[in-house]
């Protein structure tokens, strides 16, 4: 299916979402979108609509006044638990059929670990902890990751495809063409809540995951910052790929003086600019988190020049106050914010 003919399926599904979206919305405490802006701790924010499932497990940490690096941990486990899910072992394969995962977390000490091209391990987000906290490395990958994980005690699991997977991989080998498509939901336009609810995840119209990441930053009530990255990369990659989320400083960036960042999207444009790293330091320059979002998502959009428009690129961050800010490249990006008193997900402004 054509991107023009998909965006406007996308729309005529999304417009129906949207109206079962508010019906459901009305029965629940909080509103799906508001997109008031919100300041203090402790709180959560993700990328995509998958954060609000995970986003509650990270406030079963910090709404116990638990530090903001269990929290990260915990969150995203949610989503990587998920076999039908866009994350995860449940997520597409690469071109050569198997799925391989990348990981990162980092705490409010400079502390960071990551995994990467780590295969039939359920929780990479966990294994990147390890590595943090009992290696003298930052990154492991591949079989020397698996090795590790299973030296730690966890699981190796089956090396099968999801059913959703299979049919998407099966789909994609007829044509066998590595074409990223725009990553895009939660926007009036988004058709997932109407088919799943609201906090499902979304396949596109041709069975594809409209995105592949979960990257969360949070602050704790101590005002600590700490954040996790964890993807299954982009689908139909070439085997051995890397993306952003595991290298520290383009998917994910903490420095607890000045603000917490995550990025999703077309990796490869990312670590072009160590994204994260970059959006920490133009908050350090005084921007707010949406203004440093948008200076990285800008540079990223002068690189690309007339390419821009085939990606999407979007980071997330929130800065030593506590105030939370994103900015996306495309329209079609959200993230989903936790504090006390607020739960909902927050459309973000983009450049095209
Ligand atoms: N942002 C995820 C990836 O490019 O793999």
């Amino acid at each position: 299916m054509s991107n023009r003919r998909k965006f406007l399926h996308s729309s005529l599904l999304g417009s129906l979402g949207l109206l079962l979206t508010k019906k459901a919305g009305a029965a629940m405490s909080s509103p799906v979108f508001d997109n008031e802006t919100v300041t203090g701790h402790p709180v959560v924010i993700s990328t995509w609509d998958t954060g609000l499932e995970a986003n509650k497990g990270a406030w079963e940490v910090l709404g116990k006044n638990g530090s903001a690096l269990d929290a990260v941990e915990a969150g995203v486990r949610v989503t990587e638990s998920s076999i039908n899910c866009c994350v995860g072992l449940g997520a597409n394969p690469d071109r050569d059929g198997f799925v391989t995962l990348d990981a990162s977390i980092m705490d409010h000490q400079f502390n960071c670990g990551s995994v990467a091209f780590l295969e039939r391990i359920k929780h990479p987000i966990s294994v990147a902890r390890r590595v943090m906290e009992k290696t003298p490395h930052v990154m492991l990958v591949g079989s020397g990751a698996q090795e590790f994980a299973v030296a730690e005690g966890f699981p190796l699991e089956p090396q099968v495809l999801s059913d959703d997977a299979k049919k998407s991989y099966a789909e994609w080998l007829k044509k066998s063409e590595y074409k990223p498509v725009i990553n895009i939901e939660n926007t009036p336009g988004h058709t997932a809540p109407a088919e799943h609810g609201p906090s499902a995840p979304s396949r596109l119209p041709n069975g594809d995951w409209n995105h592949d990441t979960i990257g969360m930053v949070a602050m704790d009530a101590m005002g600590n910052l700490s954040g996790s990255c964890t993807t299954s990369g982009m689908g139909f990659k070439m085997r051995g790929r890397l993306g952003d989320s595991p290298i520290i400083g383009a998917g994910l960036y903490v420095d607890n003086e000045v603000g917490a960042v995550t990025a999703t999207g077309q990796g490869e444009d990312v670590i072009r600019i160590c994204g994260s790293h970059s959006v920490v330091e133009y908050m350090r320059q005084g921007m707010s988190p949406e203004q440093a979002c948008r200076m990285a998502v800008e540079k990223i959009n002068r690189i690309k020049g007339a390419k821009a428009k085939e990606i999407q690129v979007a980071f997330i961050a929130i800065n030593k106050k506590g105030e939370t800010g994103a900015f996306a490249l495309q329209k079609g990006f959200s993230y989903a914010i936790k504090t006390n008193t607020v739960e909902k997900m927050v459309e973000v402004k983009s450049l095209i």
